[in-house]
């Protein structure tokens, strides 16, 4: 290769990285305490974005916020449990104030919920539904009134496999990340005349705190070891291991990006093949 095409080459490598730099763009992650929010906001902060990080658990959000300092980045930690009334508009409205603009949601938190279709309860539903759906709806909707006002804007949702699954045992965080999806997919269409893109990222099985607690409790329900149970559901992903929440951040980074610019109604599947699309 001549040096002439290999300094053109290297240019356009640089351009493609510069593009995907989030330099002074506003994020607001949610569930940014620990798991995949808090690899998000790390991945979003190392990038250049400034970082809101939401999350009801003050010490373990405090450690995010540790984390984030000492590579640099800048951020705000905002306690707040996202069902409380009125909480999404608040958080919308903070984040503006405090970082001057809003850029890029990342609709993160969420509870799971391990009972059998004929044990679930009422109060059960109700707070799965809280958290997965109505939080993840109006903040998306309070995010959406400020990017349309400022001419455009990222959102992307966490959803899951399950939305896909009939395991009874996971009948309401199901179905309620099946409701996330539909609000994706009907959000990509009321917001992209106004320049926002709305996505899903579907990440596969991480060892985080939530997919521990399911599987001991799954585990449990099923009379069998533990290790062999995570073994077995370890075995039958196409790719044959686990994924991490650095790995799946990539993909929901990657969605806030230049690159992404033309990406929207996306439901974007990083389960190493436990979803077949
Ligand atoms: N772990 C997995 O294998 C897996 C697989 C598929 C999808 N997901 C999805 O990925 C996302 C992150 O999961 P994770 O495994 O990192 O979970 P996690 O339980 O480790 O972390 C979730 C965070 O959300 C926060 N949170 C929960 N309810 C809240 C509320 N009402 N207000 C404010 N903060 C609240 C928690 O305090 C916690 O810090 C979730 O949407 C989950 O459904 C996870």
């Amino acid at each position: 290769m001549s040096t002439n095409i290999l300094q053109n080459n290297l240019a356009l490598a640089n351009m493609t990285a510069d593009s995907n730099l989030l330099t002074g763009r506003v994020v607001i992650v949610t569930g940014a305490a620990q798991g995949l929010g808090r690899a998000t906001a790390l991945g979003f902060g190392r990038r250049g974005a400034k970082v809101a990080l939401v999350d009801s658990n003050q010490a373990t959000l405090d450690d995010t916020v540790k984390q984030m300092l000492s590579h640099g980045a800048e951020c705000t930690a905002i306690v707040a449990d996202i069902t409380d009334p009125g909480a999404p508009s608040r958080i919308v409205q903070k984040t503006t104030e405090l970082l001057g603009r809003l850029d890029i949601l990342v609709n993160n938190a969420a509870i799971s919920s391990v009972e059998p279709l004929l044990e679930v309860t009422e109060g059960e539903w109700d707070k799965v539904f809280a958290v997965n759906v109505k939080a993840l709806f109006f903040l998306l909707q309070a995010a959406a009134r400020v990017m349309k006002d400022s001419g455009g804007g990222r959102i992307v949702n966490v959803s899951s496999p399950a939305a896909r699954m009939t395991r009874e045992e996971y009948v309401a965080y199901s179905t309620a990340k099946s409701a996330g999806d539909y609000i994706t997919r009907t959000a990509a269409a009321a917001l992209g005349p106004y320049g926002i893109t709305v996505n899903a990222v579907v990440p596969g099985r991480m060892d985080t705190a939530m997919q521990r607690t399911n599987e001991m409790a799954s585990a449990a329900a099923a009379g069998i070891d533990l290790q062999t149970y995570i073994h077995s559901r370890t075995v039958d992903i196409p790719l044959r291991r686990r994924t991490t929440p650095e790995e799946v951040a990539e993909a929901i980074i990657w969605l806030a990006t230049q690159s992404a610019s033309y990406v929207t109604a996306n439901r974007l599947n990083i389960s190493g093949g436990l979803e077949l699309d």
